[in-house]
């Protein structure tokens, strides 16, 4: 070995001892409850800013950790698995101390999962399960079985069927419905559209719904990334093959504000407007609360960000103590591989005479906002 290459070697390895030094991966081997927050670091790994409703939480996230002394690493993985990863793979590189993700795919992970287990890296999950991998610490949410039935309930109030108080309402059908989920890699989808189908599965079978296209297998209603493209994509054919008999449609569940947006697009197109089908939706977005205020879209199920973000730092916090998170469900949501400890949030349907209360009276949007259908 000549002279040159012997230094540039002994240069790498000086390199590396000193990143080793700088406590550069040390990750939580480290005894995180000795040390002071500013001294900390949080990775949070969320999925994309094209839904406003991430851009929330990833901002909620921080500025709570932030405002305790942490520091933050946030990233957006614009939707593509590879990034997530790469992004995560850099986070437990850089020394992060407890990771915050919530997946693209919830399967996606797993070896970056096992590189941070294997610094001893607690990982919670938020909103969306990881799933498959014993790597997951905690699991922050909400009901989200329960999302899916307030969809189907307030599909049924929307038409009628069904009174906001749960009674029976006065009209009979049959109504023509049509059947939205979301993506088959996240774990919720499948929660929302079996609370959604449990709801809905006596009124189909009693003749009150008809879901004239007969796409009632979630694998048929599926939106791949939940993009709203897709969905109005979607409506636009179950409207020219399943009602070009001039038959009309009635209802569309939708299990997101933007999936909705795509649907409503594609009834208005078809020449819907005035007295439009009845919509469902969640995640509360900005565009369809006006849409909502303007009697386009008929409901949406509130899900508070901030609470579950502050459920996010409580459980990181907790770690960072080398204390256990406070769940409150620990049955629910198997992973595959484990029963992930959960601490779950309740959710509230938005119809338009409750945007007042629960949307702008609690700061979650104000007026302008809701009459601009934007964020400011
Ligand atoms: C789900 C989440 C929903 C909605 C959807 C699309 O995982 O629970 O609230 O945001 O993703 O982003």
């Amino acid at each position: 070995m000549n002279r040159r290459i012997l230094a540039a070697l002994g240069a790498a390895a000086l390199a590396l001892s000193m990143a080793a030094c700088s406590g550069e991966g040390a990750g939580s081997g480290t005894d995180t409850a000795a040390q002071a927050p500013s001294e900390l670091k949080i990775g949070v790994s969320m999925p994309t800013q094209t839904s406003e409703r991430w851009i929330a939480d990833g901002n909620s996230v921080k500025e709570k950790l932030e405002a305790k002394g942490y520091k933050v690493d946030l990233q957006y993985a614009n939707d593509d698995i590879p990034t997530q990863s790469q992004q995560v793979d850099q986070m437990i590189t850089q020394g992060a101390n407890v990771l915050i993700i919530a997946a693209i795919d919830g399967t996606a992970l797993s070896s970056q999962l096992q590189a941070a287990a294997d610094k001893k890296i607690p990982v919670i999950s938020y909103d969306r399960l990881i799933r498959d991998s014993k790597n997951v610490d905690f699991y922050v949410s909400f009901d989200n079985y329960k999302v899916g039935v307030a969809q189907a309930t307030a599909l049924l109030v929307g038409l009628g069927v069904l009174n906001k108080d749960g009674s029976p309402g006065t009209a009979k059908g049959p109504f023509n419905i049509e059947l939205f989920a979301g993506s088959l890699d996240d774990n919720n989808a499948h929660f929302f559209f079996d609370g959604a189908m449990d709801t809905l599965k006596p009124q189909i079978d009693n003749g009150t719904l008809v879901v004239k296209s007969k796409q009632t297998a979630i694998e048929q209603a599926a939106t791949l990334r939940w993009q709203q493209e897709t969905a109005q994509k979607r409506m636009e054919d179950l409207l020219t093959s399943s009602y070009n008999d001039g038959a009309k449609v009635a209802g569309v569940l939708s299990p997101y504000d933007g999936l909705s947006r795509g649907i409503i697009t594609a009834l208005q197109n078809a020449g819907y407007s005035g007295k439009m089908p009845v919509v469902t939706g969640q995640d509360a977005e900005i565009a369809s609360v006006k849409l909502i205020n303007d009697g386009v879209q008929s409901s949406t199920i509130f899900k508070d960000t901030r609470l579950l973000a502050d459920q996010a730092v409580k459980a990181a916090e907790a770690f960072l103590k080398k204390q256990t998170p406070e769940a409150n469900d620990t049955k629910t949501y198997d992973n595959g591989v484990k029963v992930v400890p959960s601490y779950l949030l309740p959710v509230e349907t938005v119809y338009k005479d409750d945007i007042q209360k629960s949307l702008i009276d609690s700061g979650y949007w104000t007026a302008d906002e809701v009459k601009a259908g934007q964020a400011k």
